[in-house]
């Protein structure tokens, strides 16, 4: 006898829907077929559709160090309220992930904490780390990340939003020589070195002259930080790629001009990889007026032309998948001047509602969800049990109600500091239940798993 049965579902894949039952037995998916079998526990889903548990390898639970911003149980139940099964804890926390014996210890912590499936990122130092890579990497971490373009507090390791020369005790991006060594020991291990990519001596030349010019509207913000930035590093770090054959992963890519590198790149071989965020491909400047400084993120959001340009990249397969870069902080701290608030939001709950209510208007596909939101990260991060609705992964699993009308509001959402740019915005199409390795976690937006049941996924 089965586990746990869902009936009458229209299963969602990468590819195709076809109306069928989904049977679990021990975590697993068993059996995928319209034939009426028993089940310990049953679910009539009766026409609804069942989506791959969704899978975000960006997000920053601020756990350790800034707990009063998140931590690792109201970051993951905030993810599987959203339908997003698996996360990756992004490491500028504190202590952060530099060493094999920090990520054992990061494991374990989160192990009492967890309501999702979950990765951990290391960090990358330059040279400060760089002997640890080996070792991190051969331990189980899902992947390394170099913070290119953030000054680093050398205490905390915590990013440095708005960086002023006159700031000591601080970790400067390295040079592109130490770059390259990273590169070279990253392509050894096989896993992923990832970047956030922006180019700091342009952004700070930049951010010199506008702060002299007086200007504090948010085309200003951009002008300090503008494509240019972003294509720069992008463009040096496909050389590195190319030269040492480590593989790059550009993380939430944000302008046209990255597109286009990224494009070419990939079609020259070199081994590179791309996500976007919710924020790049629903927001653009003209949004400024009526949201405000709390959709202040690093890299910032651009122009109509680049979002555009993201959506054309998501399509053809330039831009790989999707992640949050759920990033909170004190609703509180957001509400400050735009130049000296840091930057990130909530993201992790609204990621699937909002794609969801693009195939409600026609834009895309339920398969396109299933693909940009679930399968190219498990492939592209090697996660062998997850990723799609296919008998012998893990029973993670989404049950959308694609009737459903909501609004997305802040007091909603899970998160500590509940706060989102997308706030206000009437959404059609919603989770409704979330199963995590056969467990219903979440029913109708409330967290019913009475105790953390989420793994470390080395
Ligand atoms: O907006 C952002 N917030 N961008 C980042 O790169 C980091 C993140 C954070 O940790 O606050
Ligand atoms: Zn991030």
């Amino acid at each position: 006898m089965y586990d746990l049965a869902l009936k009458n579902g229209f299963v969602v894949t990468d590819t195709e829907v076809f109306r069928s039952n989904i049977y679990v037995k021990d975590e697993k998916i068993a059996e995928i077929s319209t034939d009426d079998k028993e089940a310990k526990q049953v679910f009539d889903v009766n026409g609804k559709y069942i989506l791959p548990g969704c899978i975000d390898t960006h997000c920053h639970f601020r756990d350790p160090g800034v707990t009063q911003k998140e931590d690792f149980t109201t970051g993951t139940q905030a993810a599987i309220a959203g339908g997003v099964t698996t996360v990756f804890d992004m490491p500028n926390t504190n202590p952060s992930v530099l060493s094999a014996k920090d990520l054992q210890w990061k494991a374990d912590y989160f192990s009492k904490k967890a309501y999702a499936d979950y990765g951990i990122w290391g960090l990358a130092l330059g040279k400060l780390n760089l002997d640890e890579l080996p070792t991190l990497c051969a331990s189980g971490v899902s992947a390394v990340k170099f913070f290119w373009g953030y000054a680093i507090n050398a205490k905390t390791k915590a990013l440095i939003y708005n960086y002023d020369p006159k700031d000591t005790d601080v970790i400067l991006p390295p040079g592109d020589g130490e770059v390259y060594e990273l590169f070279s020991e990253m392509a050894k291990t096989g896993k992923i070195i990832a970047i956030h990519a922006e180019n700091n001596e342009l952004i700070q030349t930049l951010t010199d002259k506008l702060k002299q010019s007086g200007r504090t509207d948010y085309e200003a913000l951009v002008d300090s930080r503008p494509a240019l930035a972003e294509a720069l590093t992008i463009q040096t770090a496909s050389l590195l790629a190319k030269a040492t054959g480590a593989h790059l992963h550009i993380l939430h890519l944000t302008s046209k001009m990255g597109v286009d590198i990224i494009r070419k790149a990939k079609a020259e071989g070199v081994h590179i990889t791309a996500e976007t965020c919710p924020q790049y491909l629903f927001l653009s400047s003209k949004d400024y007026d009526t949201v405000g400084p709390m959709m202040k993120v690093y890299p910032v959001i651009k122009h109509e032309e680049d979002r555009l340009a993201l959506w054309q990249g998501l399509f053809d397969g330039t831009v790989d998948f999707m992640a949050s870069d759920h990033a909170p902080h004190l609703i509180s701290e957001k509400q400050g001047p735009l130049f000296s608030i840091p930057a990130g939001m909530c993201g992790v709950e609204t990621m699937l509602p909002l794609m969801l209510n693009e195939v409600n208007r026609g834009k895309i596909t339920l398969p396109f969800i299933a693909k940009v939101l679930a399968k190219n990260a498990a492939t592209i991060y090697n996660l062998k049990d997850k990723g799609s609705l296919t008998i012998g992964k893990d029973a993670d699993m989404v049950v959308v109600d694609m009737q459903k009308i909501d609004t997305i509001e802040n007091n909603k959402l899970h998160s500590k500091q509940p706060l989102t740019a997308f706030a206000g915005r009437e959404i059609q199409g919603w989770p409704i239940k979330t199963f995590l390795r056969g467990q219903l976690v979440v029913d109708n937006n409330n967290i019913i798993a009475n105790a953390p049941c989420g793994k470390w996924i080395k």
